[in-house]
């Protein structure tokens, strides 16, 4: 039987110019495009070249020239400062326009980079807009990363300016930003020209004569810049993500495919219309914040909220309800984390009942699989469908999700829904021969991606090969292992790589081995990414030590923990360590870590065959007990 979902989804994939053209319509551009699919250079794919656009003028002046300056554009709510602001189209417009007047007055132009370490402020926004309004690139960095996490960003995307903040805020406390980012910029080889720093009066950054400038003074004396067009293919922005090693990937966006691909996805994917209110609870330095907190709603000309607290004491687990219904949000999206977190405080949903929720329609969740518990409570609490929906920083949306805005399928628990229309998903084994319906092997996505997804890693077109496309020849490599049943319903099991998901924020675990193999006392290390009830997964390293070392092991796994905190940050949430007198390993001498993710998981566990000493294992579940993971079995 055929509905409008597959239909869309044929025609996409059928005659993906005509789809996408036919979106593309829907969108403000100083020229057409010359080429919808430009596949003249494969397997590197462009959409829409030829194409003039300006992402800011999509976002703002578009929705002000069609009538809808004095709309909310975007809502300012911080329960952690007791503030709430609200900008119409035409004052965030006026506001950006300054804010760019700045970044020009500083010498920032077409393809310059912009580096932005701020909190969940509406200047973090606007910075954002500012550069996209005069074709500078920006590199967004999460609050949470440390010194050394922005030194290696900073070196690679070689900002002209950063923009910052004096602090902010986490719960109640107050995290001093400008410390980090003057430390960052000591360790970093590239320095940039200026820093244009936000005062929060939370507290006083120390300004550096010459180098660092006051935004208000700034923008007080600002010339408003107008859009500037820039090619459909030009970079938009640069977002960094965990690779397998310490090293992250330069994710890089285009304009023209991100505004057509991005305004699409709202009407069809979320069903949220030009004027509707639509929240995600997420942070600016990730992905869903760029897309879903920033440029679609805004591009759709619906009114987004920037939300600077967190799902439970903020003042409590009701945060979520009172946004919505002071807000009258139409739809929201956040991680499953967050909902295990209300649970956790309020498992009856008491809370619920003090909010009028009548305007809400619907709930996303993304950024890791939502296991069935999470999902069902939130059903039954809110009573609206509970959508997962399946994406990575590098696809920029969804790969799968139940398009509400197309066709509304029923809920499989523990599925993400189908493909999105543009998305070619298969399964395949390792000789990159698709498996029957069902059967569980890499989830992969057949050429050319659609718009709005990552050309290229950024200056490294040979990473990006290596890491998306040369495993399987004319399919990019999602990382992802999973298997789809014979509707057509995809799930997404785990990655094949040494990325974790904490709390809905993605992490490498080899880039927490490189911070332990650098103490002095580690001979060799593994972490792994271990099942926690609250984050989904939670990083624990095991640690051989040199011979001959005889302090006291609870000092050194403390000081480890203090090196993953300092050079990768807070959010890796490295909290558990433990010493062994040694690592399982196969006969060539690779770590066995999905045994002893195993065993730490108390799943059950076969001995692998190519084990080289078995009786490693008992000490393993003995280490893994030592630090609360008992009850490990095996078959
Ligand atoms: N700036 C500075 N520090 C930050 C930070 C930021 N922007 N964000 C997080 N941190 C710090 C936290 O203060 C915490 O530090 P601590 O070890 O000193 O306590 C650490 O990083 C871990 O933070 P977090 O992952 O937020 O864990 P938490 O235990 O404080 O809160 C949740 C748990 C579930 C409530 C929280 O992770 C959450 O709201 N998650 C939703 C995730 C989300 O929106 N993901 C985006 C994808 S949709
Ligand atoms: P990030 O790049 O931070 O968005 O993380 C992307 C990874 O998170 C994916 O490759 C998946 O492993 C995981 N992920 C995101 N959304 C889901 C989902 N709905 N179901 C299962 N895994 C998910």
């Amino acid at each position: 039987m055929t509905n409008p979902y597959d239909e869309a989804h044929a025609q996409s994939i059928n005659n993906p110019d005509e789809f996408w053209a036919a979106a593309a319509e829907d969108c403000h551009w100083y020229k057409k495009w010359d080429k919808v699919l430009d596949d003249s250079n494969k397997p590197f794919y462009r959409w829409f070249t030829g194409g003039q656009i300006n992402s800011c003028y999509n976002a703002l002046d578009f929705h002000i020239e069609n009538g809808r300056g004095d709309q909310d554009a975007l809502i300012y709510d911080s329960p952690v400062t007791d503030t709430i602001k609200k900008y119409t189209f035409s004052e965030l417009r006026d506001e950006v326009a300054k804010v760019a007047g700045v970044l020009a007055s500083q010498g920032v132009t077409k393809g310059d980079r912009v580096l932005i370490y701020m909190p969940m402020i509406a200047e973090a926004v606007m910075a954002m807009l500012a550069c996209a309004r005069i074709g500078a690139v920006h590199s967004v960095v999460f609050g949470g990363f440390a010194a050394a996490e922005l030194a290696t960003r900073i070196n690679d995307a070689k900002p002209k300016v950063i923009m910052s903040a004096s602090c902010g805020i986490e719960v109640a406390k107050v995290i001093a930003y400008k410390p980090l980012l003057d430390e960052a910029i000591n360790l970093s080889d590239h320095k940039p020209e200026k820093c244009l720093i936000f005062q929060r009066p939370m507290a006083q950054a120390s300004m550096i004569d010459g180098r660092d400038l006051d935004w208000v003074d700034e923008v007080a004396k600002a010339t408003p810049a107008d859009c500037v067009p820039v090619a459909a293919t030009d970079p938009l922005y640069i977002l960094y993500t965990s690779g397998t090693t310490g090293q992250p990937k330069g994710v890089v966006r285009d304009n023209g495919g991100h505004v057509v691909a991005l305004k699409w996805t709202m009407k069809n994917i979320y069903n949220i219309q030009a004027g509707d209110v639509y929240w995600a609870a997420s942070d600016v330095g990730w992905v869903v914040g760029h897309s879903y907190i920033v440029y679609a709603p805004l591009f759709n000309g619906s009114t987004t909220i920037v939300f600077e607290g967190k799902p439970v004491g903020t003042p409590d687990a009701g945060v979520f309800w009172r946004v919505i219904s002071d807000h009258k949000v139409k739809a929201m999206f956040t991680a499953p984390t967050a909902f295990r977190a209300i649970k956790r405080e309020d498992p009856k949903a008491e809370l619920i009942k003090q909010y009028d929720l009548s305007n809400f329609e619907a709930l996303f969740l993304a950024g890791e699989r939502t296991d069935p518990d999470t999902l069902h409570w939130a059903e039954d609490s809110l009573g609206v469908p509970v959508i997962d929906h399946w994406w990575q920083t590098e696809t920029g949306w969804a790969i799968c999700a139940n398009c509400i805005g197309i066709h509304q399928f029923e809920v499989k628990e523990g599925s993400p829904t189908k493909a999105a229309p543009g998305w070619n998903v298969q399964v395949v084994d390792a000789d990159c021969k698709q498996v029957a319906a069902g059967d569980i092997g890499a989830l992969v996505v057949k050429l050319p991606l659609p718009p709005g997804t990552l050309p290229t890693l950024w200056q490294n077109d040979k990473r990006y090969l290596e890491s998306y496309l040369d495993e399987f020849p004319g399919y990019y490599k999602t990382a992802d292992a999973g298997f789809i049943d014979d509707e057509g319903y995809v799930f997404v099991m785990s990655r094949t790589d040494d990325i974790i998901n904490v709390a809905g924020h993605r992490l490498s675990t080899g880039a927490m081995e490189e911070v332990l193999a650098d103490h002095p006392d580690v001979a060799e290390c593994a972490v792994l990414g271990v099942d926690d009830k609250l984050k989904g997964q939670i990083p624990v390293g095991f640690m051989v030590l040199n011979a001959g070392v005889e302090r006291n092991n609870d000092d050194i796994i403390k000081e480890v923990i203090q090196m993953v905190r300092e050079r990768i940050g807070p959010v890796a949430a490295f909290k558990t360590a433990t010493v062994v007198k040694r690592l399982p390993k196969t006969r060539s001498g690779k770590i066995l870590r999905g045994t002893i993710q195993k065993i730490a998981d108390n799943k059950e566990y076969k001995v692998p065959a190519t084990i080289d000493d078995p009786t490693i294992l008992g000490e393993m579940e003995e280490a893994l007990e030592g630090i609360g993971y008992a009850g490990a079995r095996k078959d």
